[in-house]
């Protein structure tokens, strides 16, 4: 078999993000053979949608002079903390037969008018049903007005989308450094705008939740405590705990930091709790995060302790080959995890 080339396109609240990855065909390694990154202001993408229309089409048309991809076509990233996702039961049938009923079968189980979503079905086990033989999955409903000026904004630099994924479903291919014999891994993706959280069980996806909180949030509260301006608070908190309290109010940004992290581990211990009481006898092993906002100190280790889990840093190149250009473009590898794994995308 052939190599075959994959662009993953990630649209983030702080940064875009693109990676091509080469799949040799026969070994089934992969190498990253383009990549190109570039943050974003504040409010150009809000709650996982392209709001600032030019300034992120100016983004990617950049990165693609940049960095050269080989294609216009992308793998595009969704998942707004609006977009539900629930598990259901629905019989078993062919699964293009499937998806054509999803609005039909469904439409009583959203949030949202059915004319209004974009609806997806990740099928994972078999289970016998009262009617029958059903497929048990998760139901992924998207609002169309979000998806729709994600995808625009990438058609307007000149791109083609041609696969939409959920962000929550690429995550689990970052933890790549995971013992294969665990069975039950959650997945903690921290962004700027948004943390995305899944549980994932021998590889199919059980629960997805996003909330809408990230490390911007901790930034804006570290600058209204200050009174600093919004770059200044970003660099504050981007230095080591021991230097915070060098600096005057050091112990107001100590108190920002904390309260954040505190509303986010709740809300992430949240999402644990919900599926290991609704699937009795059941228990997370471990917890992979990642996103650019796991850097944040105190994060982790605060999840470890309160949750009791282990907690380890994902690393979405872990066997993936580098090449040497790309690697120079990039500056958090751990923020990668999305966009590595739409470029792994694999039809469906
Ligand atoms: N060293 C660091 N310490 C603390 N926070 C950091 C560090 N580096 C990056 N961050 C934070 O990570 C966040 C960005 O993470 P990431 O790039 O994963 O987000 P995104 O994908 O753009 O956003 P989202 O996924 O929410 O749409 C920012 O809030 C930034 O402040
Ligand atoms: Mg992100």
């Amino acid at each position: 078999m052939a190599k075959s080339r994959l662009i993953g396109l990630d649209i983030g609240t702080s940064m875009v993000r693109a990676a091509e990855l080469e799949r040799n065909g026969r070994s089934g390694r992969m190498t990253l053979v383009k990549y190109a990154e570039r943050a974003l202001p504040p409010g150009a993408v809000v709650d996982a949608a392209v709001v600032a229309e030019s300034t992120v089409t100016d983004a990617i048309k950049e990165m693609w002079k940049e960095a050269k991809f080989s294609s216009k076509d992308v793998v595009m990233g969704v998942g707004s903390s609006r977009t539900a996702v629930r598990e259901v039961e629905l019989p078993l049938l062919p699964m293009d037969e499937l998806r054509q009923s999803l609005p039909y079968q469904v439409q009583d189980m959203l949030p949202m008018p059915v004319d209004e979503a974009l609806l997806d079905f990740v099928p994972g086990t078999t289970v016998a049903g009262e009617v029958g033989t059903q497929v048990r999955g998760l139901l992924v409903a998207a609002t169309k007005a979000g998806v729709n000026a994600n995808v625009d904004a990438a058609e307007k630099a000149g791109l083609r989308p041609t696969v939409v994924d959920l962000n929550a479903l690429v995550l689990l291919r970052a933890a790549r450094g995971v013992d294969p014999s665990t069975k039950i891994v959650g997945c903690v993706d921290i962004g700027g705008g948004m943390t995305t959280v899944t549980v994932t069980e021998r590889g199919v996806p059980r629960v997805v939740r996003v909330i809408p909180t990230g490390g911007q949030d901790v930034t804006n509260a570290i600058a209204k405590r200050l009174k600093i301006p919004v770059s200044e608070a970003e660099a504050l908190k981007r230095r080591p705990a021991s230097e915070h309290a060098a600096v005057p109010g050091g112990e107001m940004v100590k108190e920002a930091i904390d309260e954040v992290i505190s509303t986010l581990v709740d809300a992430v211990r949240n999402t644990f709790v919900y599926y290991q009481s609704s699937n009795p006898g059941t228990a997370i092993e471990m917890v992979v995060l990642t996103g650019g906002g796991a850097l944040l100190t105190g994060f982790a280790q605060t999840l470890a302790n309160r949750s009791r889990l282990s907690v380890t840093f994902g690393n979405p190149l872990d066997g993936i080959t580098v090449d040497p250009k790309a690697e120079g473009r990039i500056t958090a590898p751990v923020a990668m995890a999305v966009v590595v794994g739409l470029a792994q995308e694999v039809a469906a």
